[in-house]
């Protein structure tokens, strides 16, 4: 059996030496498999693999969103309603929970206390400065909050600084455009200089400001072009006299995705389209609740001119600017041709947090901003918010496909708005595909709704968990609805997300790409993590200011995605016992396969996750096929240890490879390193 390694080969053929010093590694007893190839089993849902998309951690601003500017419109000082500050904690407003009829007096979330978050003045030997927030004159109603910034002396000019989020990554050679709306003191008699300034203090590329003096708000667009890259540089505006000037808006982008207007930040988007979602879920998770109603996600406030976008203090922990509304993704999905789940609160605030619930009578406001939400995504221009897409800059509709009705919700309440919803929705858009909550992880056949065309359970687990419940799904009840899973990890004792963790999730996956007759969508969570501000504990995609970096988890999910069979086929085993019958018994399970059919390829897709710390060699027999191509591809991604982790320092340290494999046959072995997950594509011809 030979693998063929494409680097050793070319360095063979330029006549170098190959010289490997042959490492004894440990084997498992060889196990032998038979596949049958026409043995077909469930197809596998070409929708099976999308993204769960949520603003925690960072994820969009300071993450795909391409805004560099932190705080940008002077609005991260604001508090939902009702809320208060009480020992530097935010403190939500008492409502009580809707079924319990208490107030969870513990609940407290984080504030940042910091006077003006993300700008502070820079104090020099000659020049004296102070700032504050106003709400005087807003520019913006919706979001009325300005920065006054008082120059008492400048003899040498004042300085005020953005950091970014934690920098901004400025490169040479592309164009930045700033953004942003001031007006001044009509007797300001300086100058206002936009700089981009390096870490080490030099400045890499600067624009003068046009100061009209009439006391309005003026509004600016800018161009800065970089003389040199750096990645952690800051954005600083400088005055040079005393006077006032007031900032209602600062903004500056790098070019977008797609040169998109307000778009996404280029190679975080282009790494999430690699995976090639078959959906993309937004906007949660747990802002679509809220702590409390309060401050649930409003998409209609995500709409329109960005700096008149109030944002929202997002449940984890910071206020997101609301920069990345509902008209971007929606434009990201039509970009990346996936298809956008959209997630609606059914008047309840997150059941874990206050769960509070709206009243009888106000059930009918969010159902109303669920279908106006529906209308701006599909609705034709004769509709109101049809209209008000097309006016946004989008005639034809978007690529809208499901509506999930609440986010982890559950209780009689929750059964009965669903109920309302589904009814509703359904009624109006037939062909969407309408989604229900399952906090019992399918524990429960029987619910108390009318209908529901899926179910969506979640699982945060150990990797036990996972290895232990392959075939969770075999025996789940069919035709009652489809599930999706949409959200689940391995985060427990996996420290930042280890291949421990990645190798359990591709054992589970493997269960529920052979069940995919039931499971039909499935969507890890959470997606992003900016490195800077991890607030759940395992994270598919961490970013940086210039970095962007797939831990082992995210190449399983796409080396699923990608390789998704039309159908699967059978085979003599999907679990691989242990050595020793004693051990099996005991043990939880460590190898795993998946077996397919790609029809259009008229290839069989094997798929296999050994976590155990020794190899594993394969005896395959192929049944049902006439002939088998000896060439084909192998794609292997494996570790040293099952601790071991991808960084920010050594991101492909667990990568996958792909190689020429030639002696696949009707039978043929391979052998599956420790530590591994791999895929075998076999061309047959039946
Ligand atoms: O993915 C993180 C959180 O986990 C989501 O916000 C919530 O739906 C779940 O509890």
């Amino acid at each position: 059996m030979k693998q063929f390694n494409y680097l050793s080969f070319a360095m063979m053929a330029a006549g170098m030496v190959v010289s490997c010093t042959p490492v004894q590694e440990e084997e498992s007893t060889p196990v032998a498999i038979t596949i049958n190839v026409a043995e077909r089993g469930a197809d596998v849902s070409p929708s099976m693999y999308g993204v769960f998309f949520e603003e925690i951690n960072h994820a969009g601003d300071g993450g795909l969103y391409a805004e560099l500017v932190q705080n940008r419109s002077f609005e991260e000082c604001e508090m939902p309603e009702g809320y208060y500050v009480e020992n530097g904690r935010l403190k939500p407003a008492p409502v009580p929970n809707h079924e319990t009829g208490r107030v969870n007096e513990n609940a407290n979330f984080h504030w940042n206390n910091e006077p003006v978050r993300a700008w502070s003045l820079k104090p020099n030997d000659e020049s004296v400065a102070t700032m504050r927030l106003t709400k005087d004159k807003p520019m913006f109603e919706t979001a009325p909050n300005n920065l006054e910034v008082n120059i008492i002396n400048a003899k040498k000019p004042v300085q005020l600084i953005n950091e970014g989020y934690w920098g901004m990554n400025i490169e040479k050679g592309k164009l930045y455009a700033l953004r942003i709306i001031l007006r001044t003191n009509e007797d300001y008699e300086g100058n206002i200089t936009a700089k981009l300034i390096s870490k080490k203090g030099k400045v890499i590329g600067e624009t003068g400001l046009i100061i009209r003096k009439t006391g309005e708000w003026e509004d600016e667009l800018k161009v800065i072009e970089p003389t040199e890259s750096d990645n952690e540089a800051q954005l600083v505006l400088e005055f040079d006299a005393p006077g006032k000037v007031w900032l209602d808006y600062v903004s500056l982008f790098p070019p977008t995705f797609y040169e998109r207007y307000n778009g996404m930040r280029e190679d975080v988007a282009r790494y999430l389209a690699a995976l090639k979602p078959a959906f993309f879920r937004w906007p949660g998770g747990c802002v679509v609740e809220g702590i409390s109603l309060a401050n649930r996600f409003e998409w209609k406030k995500t709409l329109g001119d960005p700096a008149s976008r109030p944002g929202e203090y997002s449940t984890w922990g910071y206020r997101c600017s609301y920069g990345m509304g509902y008209h971007e993704v929606l434009q990201y999905c039509e970009d990346i041709k996936t298809d956008m789940m959209f997630v609606c609160n059914v008047g309840m605030g997150c059941q874990y947090r206050m769960g509070d619930a709206c009243t009888e009578e106000e059930i009918d406001i969010y159902l109303d901003d669920c279908m106006d939400a529906i209308e701006y995504a599909l609705g034709d221009v004769n509709t109101e918010w049809g209209l008000q897409r097309a006016k946004n800059g989008h005639t034809d509709p978007f690529p809208l496909k499901y509506v999930e009705i609440g986010n982890e919700n559950w209780g009689t309440e929750y059964d009965k708005r669903f109920d309302i919803f589904y009814k509703a929705i359904k009624e109006k858009y037939p062909e969407l595909i309408l989604i229900y909550n399952d906090m019992t992880g399918l524990k429960n056949e029987d619910r108390a709704i009318e209908k529901t065309d899926m179910i969506d359970p979640h699982w945060y687990v150990t990797p036990e968990f996972f290895y232990n419940n392959t075939t969770l799904f075999d025996n789940k009840v069919r035709g009652k609805w489809d599930v999706y899973v949409g959200e689940y990890a391995c985060n427990q004792g996996v420290g930042g997300g280890n291949m421990n963790a990645a190798l359990a999730e591709a054992a589970f996956i493997s269960g529920m790409e052979r069940n995919s007759d039931l499971v039909k969508m499935t969507s890890y969570a959470p997606l992003f993590e900016n490195v800077n501000n991890r607030e759940w504990s395992t994270n598919l995609i961490w970013i940086d200011t210039d970095q962007v970096m797939g831990r082992s988890s995210y190449h399983v999910q796409k080396m699923y995605s990608r390789n998704r069979p039309t159908y699967n086929v059978g085979s003599s085993t999907y679990i691989i016992a242990s050595d020793s019958i004693e051990e099996a018994s005991q043990e939880t399970p460590q190898k795993f396969l998946a077996t397919g059919y790609d029809e259009k390829k008229g290839e069989v897709i094997i798929k296999f996750v050994n976590a155990s710390d020794k190899a594993q060699t394969v005896d395959f027999t192929l049944e049902g096929v006439t002939n088998v191509l000896p060439e084909g591809k192998t794609i292997t991604l494996k570790a040293n240890s099952l601790e071991e982790e991808n960084s920010m320092e050594e991101p492909k340290k667990i990568y996958p490879q792909n190689e020429l494999f030639t002696e696949f046959g009707k039978t043929f072995a391979y052998k599956f390193p420790k530590y591994s997950f791999t895929i075998l594509r076999v061309k047959v011809e039946k």
